[in-house]
């Protein structure tokens, strides 16, 4: 029988995540598997919180990664935030919006909208005036909508909902590595994100991080988490105190591959690492610009790591995302929903930020087109 593993090429993935993996990461995934309480794996779990706590400058005791990929997260926020009825207000301007909805609605809440069109920021206008007119338990948005290249205003957002009772729950998963976030300055209650972004670890964790606020909220609920693999009531006893308490396996090669990930961008230096990403997609949109490839997104809420582009009329979208992967070994994406046929997009996410790819991939391009 042949190992379908032999399969496997080196891809430059510059599409929407996953991105590419630095070797010291997956040297880190391959190493010996401790179990999931081993007083060294504990340490290991301890240092995991305190990078967290530092990239997304906050001092929430509960900032820990969940067992899951970003959508986990998602899922983690929500369902432990939320009892039937419970008013949450979703800004909707793509994709991952829709989702947060999907989810908040399953677990009963009365979800408002508002939605924007795609390709463009959340108005943050319409927010105050929604906020003056009815009270939410939570306000949710997403930071770095990856199916559109759009990054929301969150610290403005931020500002409306600090000296309300309300939580303000935001989707990091584009965003956490590859741009600033002030968890606790731009008042955020609730984040999610994930590891295959920007933080260039393979996909399988999701970092969670909630304020005291927010902790406050779960422990007041009047009834029972609905999802037991979930429930931070019970995962908080594994990930804090002096003597832990099993509550699922932890997935421990993941974790070490997480705190390996961590501690290069550490190493790097968070501003370094940021200023990658800016100077990166500069080089791509003007290289973009000269082969006549204009971007989708207004220069003020584009973001560095996702580049939503306008597919050039007469070019075949699969074909050249096809003929990339084939014959260069890049992979970008599609666009999703009303985007898909119109654009594609490129990920320079954490390690794939890099102008060896950019221009590798502009070259490509060329030829392809
Ligand atoms: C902004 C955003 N939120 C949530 C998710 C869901 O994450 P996952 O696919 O890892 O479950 C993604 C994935 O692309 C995303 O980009």
């Amino acid at each position: 029988m042949k190992n379908a593993l032999l399969g496997i090429e080196e891809i430059t993935l510059m599409g929407p995540g996953p991105s590419c993996v630095d070797r010291s990461v997956l040297d880190a995934l391959a190493k010996s598997t401790l179990g999931h309480l081993d007083p060294t794996f504990i340490k290991i779990m301890d240092s995991i919180k305190g990078q967290l706590r530092r990239l997304l400058h906050t001092s929430n005791e509960l900032t820990i990664p969940i067992s899951g990929t970003g959508s986990a997260g998602m899922e983690t926020c929500f369902v432990n935030l939320i009892e039937k009825d419970d008013p949450v207000l979703i800004l909707i301007n793509g994709v991952f919006g829709m989702r947060m909805q999907d989810v908040a609605s399953r677990l009963g809440a009365n979800v408002d909208t508002l939605e924007f069109k795609w390709g463009t920021p959340v108005l943050v206008d319409q927010v105050k005036e929604q906020l003056r007119q009815k009270e939410y338990k939570i306000v949710a948005v997403v930071h770095a909508e990856t199916s559109t290249g759009v990054k929301n205003p969150v610290a403005e957002i931020g500002e409306l909902v600090k000296d309300k009772d309300t939580l303000y729950l935001v989707d990091a998963v584009t965003s956490l590595g590859g741009i600033e976030i002030q968890m606790d300055e731009w008042g955020i209650d609730v984040l999610y994100s994930g590891t295959q972004k920007c933080l260039s670890c393979p996909p399988g964790l999701a970092p969670i991080s909630f304020s005291e606020k927010a902790v406050e909220s779960v422990r007041a609920r009047k009834t029972k988490v609905p999802n037991w693999y979930l429930d931070l009531t019970m995962i908080m006893n594994y990930w804090q105190g002096e003597t832990r308490a099993y509550h699922h396996t932890a997935p421990v090669n993941m974790l070490y591959g997480l705190y390996q990930a961590l501690y290069l961008l550490e190493e790097e230096g968070e501003e370094t690492v940021y200023k990658r990403h800016m100077d990166n997609h500069l080089l791509l949109v003007s290289g973009l610009k000269e082969i006549g490839i204009d971007m989708l997104v207004d220069e003020d809420s584009r973001l560095p790591m996702l580049n939503s582009v306008i597919i050039p009329e007469g070019a075949d979208d699969a074909a050249i995302r096809s003929k990339l992967l084939k014959d260069n070994k890049i992979e970008i994406g599609a666009g999703l929903g009303p985007l898909a046929g119109k654009i594609w997009r490129i990920g320079l996410m954490g390690h794939t930020a890099r102008p060896e790819n950019v221009e590798k991939l502009l070259a490509s391009l060329k030829v392809a087109l």
